[in-house]
């Protein structure tokens, strides 16, 4: 089949993935060209960061964790256009390539599809399920061989698919790189309800109910910056450093250069920002670096 185009309108199912099928007859995520700049940095920071992996690749010792892998290819909407997925990209490294995957999606189509797309490999590892429930045996496994370098990719929708317990988990291993998509988006539209309530999607996001406290009084151009603040105090709280730990967004307005600015058509707007977090200096500085430049070859971005 060849890759067609894709432009009806709501053509997206439950999970994400569009009604028709890709050129390779298995299911993909219809996606705003945007997805790009989001592949961009991670790809980006993999090539970066490919020397200090690859003391650990050459001993077999590199590891790769998708918790929300997706079918593993995307349809690009209205371009004609299909590319890898993040956990694919991750996949089809030359330089210092990971030795050991684990991918998780809580729908077995996705599952299928990704395990046909990698060709069944033998170091992959693909679970259907929870990844909030799955991290407990993976942590397990894991902790197995501690020496192990690790680096886990976090794109869930939105607030409601990840639990900072499961970052608390992940954090249990020392050498533990993520990198995760905090959905300022979804928490936009869902703030006001949430704020009034207890125990909310977002209390379990960001593994507290400080935030109420924090955000009181507030005008909305501040509130992010302060949920963002208290995310990396939960994330210092479990085991990563100043120094390992950076984010995207700037004091100055948390909207400027956005790596990953999901579009819809409709009058909502999905906007992430993309976090590193390190034990590490080194992961940090190369972070750094990589985000410098945005996907048009542009300076100073953020
Ligand atoms: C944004 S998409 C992932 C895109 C993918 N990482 C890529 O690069 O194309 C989010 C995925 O998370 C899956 N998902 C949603 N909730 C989940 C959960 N609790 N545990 C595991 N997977 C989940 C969905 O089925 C969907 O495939």
């Amino acid at each position: 089949m060849s890759i067609r185009n894709c432009q009806k309108q709501n053509c997206k199912n439950e999970n994400g993935n569009c009604l028709l099928h890709g050129a390779d007859d298995l299911p993909v995520q219809c996606v705003g060209q945007w997805v790009e700049d989001n592949y961009f940095f991670l790809e980006k920071y993999l090539n970066a960061s490919c020397e200090a992996r690859r003391r650990f690749a050459d001993k077999n010792n590199a590891v790769f964790i998708d918790l929300f892998a997706g079918p593993g290819k995307c349809i690009i909407k209205n371009e004609k256009r299909e590319i890898d997925s993040g956990g694919i990209l991750a996949f089809k490294r030359d330089e210092a390539p990971f030795n050991e995957y684990f991918y998780f999606d809580i729908n077995s189509d996705n599952t299928k599809a990704l395990e046909k797309r990698i060709n069944s490999k033998s170091n992959c590892n693909l679970r259907c399920g929870d990844s909030n429930s799955l991290i407990d045996d993976l942590v397990k496994t894991l902790l197995q061989k501690p020496y192990r370098y690790h680096f886990a990719f976090i794109d869930p929708f939105g607030t409601e698919g990840l639990k900072f317990e499961t970052l608390r988990n992940l954090a249990k291993l020392q050498r533990m790189d993520i990198l995760l998509h905090f959905p300022i988006g979804a928490i936009k539209r869902n703030l006001e309800t949430w704020r009034k309530s207890k125990n909310t999607i977002l209390d379990d996001f960001l593994g507290t109910d400080e935030w109420r406290k924090r955000i009181n009084g507030l005008t909305s151009d501040k509130i992010f910056k302060v949920l963002i603040d208290v995310f990396a105090e939960q994330l210092k709280s479990i085991g990563y450093p100043d120094d390992g730990l950076r984010m995207v967004s700037s004091d100055r307005d948390i909207y400027a250069g956005l790596p990953t600015v999901p579009v819809k058509n409709t009058k909502e707007v999905e906007l992430y920002v993309l976090i590193l977090a390190s034990k590490h200096s080194l992961a940090q500085k190369i972070w750094n670096s990589v985000i410098k430049i945005d996907p048009q070859g542009q300076k100073e971005l953020f």
